[in-house]
């Protein structure tokens, strides 16, 4: 990051910030309805580097996306990855005056993958820019960066997010999930260390590529809000009150996104059970389940996805689900260390025969919260 922004700029960077994305382990689909999710950081993440821009406007470049991209965002249209960065000061100038800003953002997220690299650069960007205001990086602040990071995403670039991936973002802890509630808005690490009993989580990235700022994940998140409308309860998750009988007066659409969202809090429930007592197999069992209910009931899955989950499984893992928002991007699963081989082997010959592209295969592990890598020299003024 010192190099890219010391070779563009002629000066080292003033602040550098870093944020990590996410992988959901489970709880797809209900944080935008009062659910459970249970996400960890990744250890893969956003660089995001700031000084002055030295101009009357802010300034970003970054590497992201194929060859290097510069933008003005007082100047141009705001488009792309770059309206992420554009949204975060947005936001902060609402409560905080920072003089015109150039960022320089290194990216080792896959875009577009379903892994948040949008929370990652919203979170990188708004850690960096809080820091060289001279802000201090505590829990309290941390909590109103997710909150700015979200507004970023949602307000300023039109893509709706449920808050998950930026709050993890921002308090990821290494060698744990965490356990978030957007009922009672807490948040619980839980302690997720399969390698100490012989196994990996996979990422399987089918490199179709997503993107939410086209309908398809507002449109579920409309219908989850319009079951929640017709069941008379302030968002889906509230109706783990009614009756069982209450579901059956809603329009099948509604019926199936109720069915899910209820069926998934209770998967993340027994998941975070199975994790305090080791149980692996009893984990992905859970994942298989949450990836069915995400296919058939509210159908955010796409025949790449469904291909890797079915392969993974018949290759040796103990279950394997879609990840993040759906329509293409990553599956997860849950494999013994020593089949690890197999599955990605398995993957890619399914792929090849299907006419897919090849897919890209990794381990992860969780990592490590936002957090300042570099910090503040003289302020902005
Ligand atoms: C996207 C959103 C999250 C969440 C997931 C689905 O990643 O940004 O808030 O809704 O989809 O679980």
């Amino acid at each position: 990051m010192r190099d890219a922004y010391l070779d563009r700029r002629g000066e080292p960077p003033r602040v550098v910030a870093r944020a990590p994305g996410r992988v959901n382990i489970i709880g797809e689909h209900t944080d935008h309805s009062g659910g459970l999710c249970l996400p960890l950081a990744l250890d893969l993440s956003t660089w995001v580097g700031v000084g002055p821009a030295h101009g009357a406007s802010d300034t970003v470049a970054s590497d992201l996306e194929d060859g290097v991209v510069h933008h003005d965002p007082a100047t141009q249209r705001v488009g792309g990855w770059s309206a992420y960065v554009a949204g975060v000061l947005w936001a902060v100038r609402r409560t905080c005056e920072v003089p015109p800003v150039h960022v320089e953002v290194v990216g080792k997220v896959p875009v577009g993958a379903g892994l948040s690299s949008s929370a990652a650069l919203t979170c990188a960007t708004a850690v960096a820019v809080h820091a060289w205001t001279g802000g201090r990086l505590d829990e309290a602040v941390r909590d109103a960066l997710v909150e700015i990071a979200v507004a970023a995403e949602s307000v300023y670039v039109g893509a709706p997010t449920g808050g998950m991936d930026q709050a993890v973002a921002l308090h990821g802890v290494p060698g744990t999930a965490l356990l978030l509630d957007f009922a009672t808005g807490t948040r619980e690490p839980v302690p997720c260390t399969p390698d100490e009993d012989g196994f990996v989580l996979l990422v399987l990235d089918t490199r179709t590529r997503h993107t939410h700022t086209t309908g398809e994940y507002g449109d579920r998140r409309a219908l989850c809000a319009s079951a929640a409308a017709l069941l008379g309860v302030p968002h889906l998750s509230a109706a783990a009150g009614l009756p069982s009988s209450a579901l059956a007066g809603l329009p099948g659409p509604e019926r199936a996104a109720a069915r899910h969202v209820l069926g998934e809090n209770a998967r993340v429930r027994a998941t975070v059970d199975c994790l305090a007592v080791r149980d692996w197999h009893g984990v992905g069992m859970l994942l298989t389940a949450s990836h069915a209910s995400l296919r058939d009931e509210l159908k955010v899955s796409c025949p790449e996805l469904d291909l890797a989950v079915a392969t993974a499984d018949r290759a040796g893992a103990l279950g394997a689900r879609m990840t993040g928002g759906g329509f293409g991007g990553c599956a997860l699963a849950l494999v013994p260390k020593g089949r690890s081989a197999d599955v990605e082997q398995a993957v890619t010959e399914a792929f090849a025969a299907a006419g897919h592209r090849p897919p890209h295969v990794f381990p992860v592990v969780p990592g490590a919260r936002a957090e300042v890598v570099l910090a503040p020299g003289p302020g902005p003024t």
